[in-house]
Formats: C-alpha cells, structure tokens, sequence
C-alpha cells in the first residue's frame, strides 16, 4: 500500500491520526505563523495572533456543534482525567449526590474519583458482561434530588456508544465525549456539561474541551484548587494560565478544516458509512466477531476477535507489516480495535476489511 509520504493507515484509538490537509498547512505554517516570522510553538499566548488563533477556534467550535450563548467554551488542560475530579468539584453543588452510568473502564474511573467528593451512586452498569451493551434507562431511574448524572457516551476501549440521550429531566446530564465528538450530530442543549480530551477526534494531545451550561459554573467550594474551577477559567477567556497552546492552534485547524468539508453532518454520514462497511464484513465473516450488542456498537471503535490469542497476534502483526498500525485492542482485553476517527479516511477501512478477508482465506 502507498500512501503520501509513505504514512501508514493509522488505527491507534489515540492519540490518534489528524487530517491530512491540517498536517500539511501546520508544516507550512511551522516556522513562520501567518507573517509573524514566528512559530505557532513559540508564539506568546497574549500575542494578537494566539488572541485570535484562540477566539478563532472557539467561534468555530460553536459553529460546528450550534452551541448556544448560555454554554460556556473552555479549552483547558489535564486530559480526560482530570475531568473526572473537575466534574464533581465544579458540579456537586446541592445534594451533594450524583448518579453513574458505568459502561467501560473510563466510566468507572470517573466514578472511582467522583466517590472522594460526595455521595455517588452506580445508577446502572454492564460490567457483568464486559461492557458489551449500553444500559437504557429513564427519568426514574436516577435520584430525583441528584447533583449531576454522568455518561461516558462512547466507550473507547469496548467499542460501544449511546444511541440515545438518557433524559435526566431537570438534573444536568454530563458527558465524556473524549472519543466522539464531533464525529455525528447531537443536541447540546440536552446536557449540563460535555467534556472531550483533544487526541481522538481533534488536535494532538493536550487540550481538553469543556463546554458547561452557564449556571452551572461557580459553585465550587472555596477549597477547590483554583486551577480546578471553572469559574476561573471561564472569567479569563480560557488564558487564566498558558494554555496548550499548540494542541489549541491545530483543533482550530481541524475545526476550520470541517467547516469547509460540510460540518459535522457530512462526517457523521462518512463516519456511517466506513463503520458500515467494517461492522458488515465481521458479521459475515466466520472468523471474526464482534463481541458488541448490535444497536450500541460504536461508530469510532471497532472491537473484534478471532477467539484465539495467538491468531490475534498474528492478525496485529501482518496487518502491521502490511501499512495497518495499530490494531491491537487495549491492553486490558486483548483481541483488536479499529479505530476509525474523523481523519482516517474510506479507503484506510476498505483497504483494513480486503487484508482481513485475505487473512481468514489464509488462516481457514
Ligand atoms: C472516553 C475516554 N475518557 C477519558 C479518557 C482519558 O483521557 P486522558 O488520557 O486524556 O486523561 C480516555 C482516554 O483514552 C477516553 O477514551
């Protein structure tokens, strides 16, 4: 296989494989930033070019995901983990009491974090069968007097996504969208808080998406660790301190980049039709299978397995050889995942699905 550059077809579940066109107006803009004679990377975050790098990305951002004036934009850092303790300090804010959906390892590591601060209940979880389906569950089923419900609304490690918005009522519903946004329509104003670190989906590592519905902001006990309230970083446009700078400057680039490729409607369509393509081919196939209950697989992570260790090594291995990186699944599962972000392209899943019906012909 031939790629530009000679660059491979890159699985990895992140960080993870961006836009070719954003890869290449970066290298041009690498050493000299839009006549500023300086790189992006060495660029003062007060400077009226970062200003506007910054103000930039946020008026597109809201321009991608329609995110209305009561939403707050924050570009922040600390990964998706350091949501999982910004979320309860931020959000426990009366009963002290919020309800988990636990549906995979980052959920219950939120979970484990969230359980420092208050009262939290596991609402619902899949654990008992690996986290193989997404729980469905109603207004009932969450404590009426509850802080915050949490979701993680695609798994990344076990493949699956919600096909639906949980409907909390009055309580705020808040989402780790870390390997999904962007990638299908949604509904902001059906969630309190949705958060997203940046290596899926969007930049290289580093910056992490809050966008927090306005009232929720500025409830944080006085204790909280200044960097860790919203409020802080919402009053100073998200420049309380440096922020990742350049991770910020290329999700604007990405995000420009979709603006001008049809928005998130048109990916979500891509996005369908590539995971189409591989889910059909593992339902047809008698070697592989996909351990995910049909209606919860996720478009962004394609887990499957042969059900034999060593043959999926074997798997991983030739893939490899032959310009597919990354097809192992996480280490805490085994088997494969394919992870098929916004940027990898058709043909990278058309070109996965021929090597895996050579390889089964081979392996019969
Ligand atoms: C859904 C989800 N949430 C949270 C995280 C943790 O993010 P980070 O490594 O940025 O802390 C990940 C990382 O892969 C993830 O996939």
């Amino acid at each position: 296989m031939t790629m530009k550059y000679d660059r491979v077809y890159n699985f990895s579940a992140g960080p993870s494989m961006l836009p070719l066109e954003v890869l290449e107006k970066v290298q041009a803009e690498l050493l000299n930033y839009n006549g500023s004679g300086q790189s992006v990377m060495e660029m003062s975050h007060r400077s009226k070019e970062f200003i506007k790098i910054a103000e930039d990305a946020e008026a597109n951002l809201r321009k991608l995901l329609n995110i209305p004036d009561n939403y707050k934009v924050l570009f922040l850092q600390g990964g998706g983990t350091l949501q999982f303790s910004m979320v309860p300090l931020n959000l426990l804010r009366n009963s002290k009491k919020a309800d988990y959906i636990v549906t995979g390892t980052w959920a219950k590591k939120a979970y484990k974090e969230a359980t420092k601060f208050g009262d939290i209940k596991v609402a619902a979880s899949s654990e008992a069968d690996t986290f193989t389906w997404i729980p469905k569950l109603k207004k009932e089923d969450f404590r009426e007097d509850a802080d915050y419900v949490y979701i993680t609304d695609n798994n990344t490690i076990y493949g699956t996504e919600y096909n639906y918005v949980p409907d909390t009522g009055d309580i705020p519903l808040v989402a780790d969208m870390s390997s999904n946004i962007l990638s299908r329509e949604f509904d902001v104003t059906k969630f309190g808080l949705i958060w997203a670190g940046a290596q899926k989906n969007v930049a290289p590592a580093g910056v992490t998406i809050v966008i927090v519905r306005e009232d929720l902001i500025g409830h944080a006990d006085a204790s909280v660790p200044t960097y860790l309230d919203y409020k802080v970083h919402d009053e100073a446009d998200s420049m309380y301190n440096t922020p990742p700078c350049f991770s910020l400057y290329v999700a604007g680039e990405v995000f420009k980049h979709l603006l001008e490729n049809g928005g998130v409607a048109a990916k979500e369509a891509a996005n369908k039709e590539k995971a189409a393509i591989l889910y059909d081919y593992i339902d047809s196939s008698e070697m592989f299978k996909c351990p995910v209950a049909k209606e919860d697989r996720s478009l962004m992570n394609v887990v499957f397995v042969t059900g034999d260790a060593d043959l999926d090594k074997k798997f991983v291995a030739e893939a490899k050889a032959a310009g597919m990186v990354n097809l192992n699944g996480h280490r805490s599962i085994g088997g494969m995942r394919a992870s098929i972000y916004n940027a990898m392209p058709k043909e990278g899943v058309e070109a996965l699905v021929a090597f895996m019906k050579k390889f089964e012909e081979e392996n019969a």
